[in-house]
């Protein structure tokens, strides 16, 4: 089916994901229920970012379905392919030609600042380019389609910070093209992992899948980490500087919020009763997703044709932009494939 052309004056958002096998609740309340809210007030990309997925080693044999995990995880959380333009990287080469051009105005300092590149590299015997240059391409992700809005988690303002200083530095030398994308950061900004210390992250082991089973939650949530205070059932604790509350907030109504503060902080409750409630009111809110990631499990086709419908859409675009792109770089020396076979022949 054909999709309708975007309602003139909305604003373009662009975000991506890495294909890394589970959507896990800290994607889910950092940026992916915000980007299901903004479709209707956005022309919303969203994007499954293989390209940035090979920086770490992996088995080429799984990335099919990796990349096929993520979008239908992404469409099961609510991601509506006639609402939103849902597509995978590489199937739009000029993703990988715009961060080529844009590797020649960035700074090797800024990349070398980045947080990220330098918990990642510091972790590394030998340290790839691609990890150094990985927001240069996150850049050429959101440019190529001159989105002006990017809502991620907090980890990466910084990425988007650099975005903006690229398209200074690119402007500057080939005239105004490119619009300074801002940060849009989630209501939950960072959230920590079971552990309690750490972001929730997969590398790190201590995530909840999105599409776990309510069995697989409440063994994870169980012996999640609290407010060490609380050594026993009698001794209060703060609710404040414990993670089980911060999810609460995301998940649960005002009055079990007030419930968890008050029973934490007169030791009314325990933890258990405190991570039993919100064990419920997460599984509640997870179950209509699991319940269509199954339907999509059984329709894999939709999933294709989705995917199918993102790249035809985001192709238009990225060949424009990049038409223009080269012409103001004085790169646009054969105007079309047929004046190229005049010129051959
Ligand atoms: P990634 O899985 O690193 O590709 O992240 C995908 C999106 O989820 C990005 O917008 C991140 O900022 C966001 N995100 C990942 N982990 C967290 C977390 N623990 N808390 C909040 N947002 C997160
Ligand atoms: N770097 C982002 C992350 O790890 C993923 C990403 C790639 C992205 N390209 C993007 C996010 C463009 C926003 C816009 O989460």
């Amino acid at each position: 089916m054909k999709r309708e052309l975007p309602v003139a004056g909305r604003q373009r958002a662009f975000s991506g994901i890495q294909p890394s096998g589970e959507l896990h609740i800290g994607n889910y309340l950092g940026a992916v229920r915000n980007w299901v809210k903004m479709q209707d007030d956005y022309d919303l990309f969203i994007c499954v970012v293989d390209l940035h997925a090979i920086i770490q080693p992996y088995d080429p044999s799984e990335m099919p379905e990796l990349v096929f995990d993520m979008a239908l995880t992404l469409m099961a959380a609510g991601i509506d392919p006639e609402r939103a333009t849902l597509f995978v990287q590489s199937d739009i080469p000029q993703h990988s030609e715009l961060s080529w051009i844009f590797t020649t105005v960035t700074p090797i300092g800024d990349l070398e600042r980045m947080t990220q590149y330098k918990e990642k590299s510091a972790r590394l015997a030998s340290v790839p380019a691609g990890l150094l240059a990985y927001p240069i391409l996150q850049a050429a992700d959101i440019l190529l389609y001159l989105a002006t809005v990017v809502p991620v988690g907090a980890d990466q303002s910084q990425h988007v910070e650099l975005t903006r200083e690229i398209v200074r530095k690119w402007n500057a030398r080939y005239g105004d093209y490119f619009p300074e994308p801002q940060a849009l950061i989630g209501q939950a900004k960072r959230v920590l992992g079971l552990d309690g210390q750490a972001k929730m992250s997969k590398s790190l082991g201590n995530t909840i899948g999105l599409l776990e089973s309510p069995e697989e939650i409440w063994e994870k949530l169980r012996p999640a980490y609290t407010d060490p205070a609380r050594k026993t059932r009698k001794d209060p604790g703060n609710p404040f500087i414990c993670n089980i509350f911060s999810l609460h907030q995301e998940f649960s109504s005002d009055e079990d919020i007030a419930w968890a503060q008050e029973g934490c902080q007169t030791a009314g409750i325990g933890c258990i009763d405190c991570k039993r409630r919100l064990g419920d009111n997460m599984i509640e809110e997870l179950r209509p997703i699991r319940g269509r990631a199954d339907e999509l499990k059984a329709n894999p086709e939709r999933v294709q044709e989705a995917l199918r419908q993102g790249a035809d859409r985001c192709l238009g675009i990225a060949e424009q932009t990049m038409a223009e792109v080269k012409r103001r770089m004085g790169l646009d020396h054969v105007r079309s494939p047929s004046e190229a076979k005049v010129d051959a022949d």
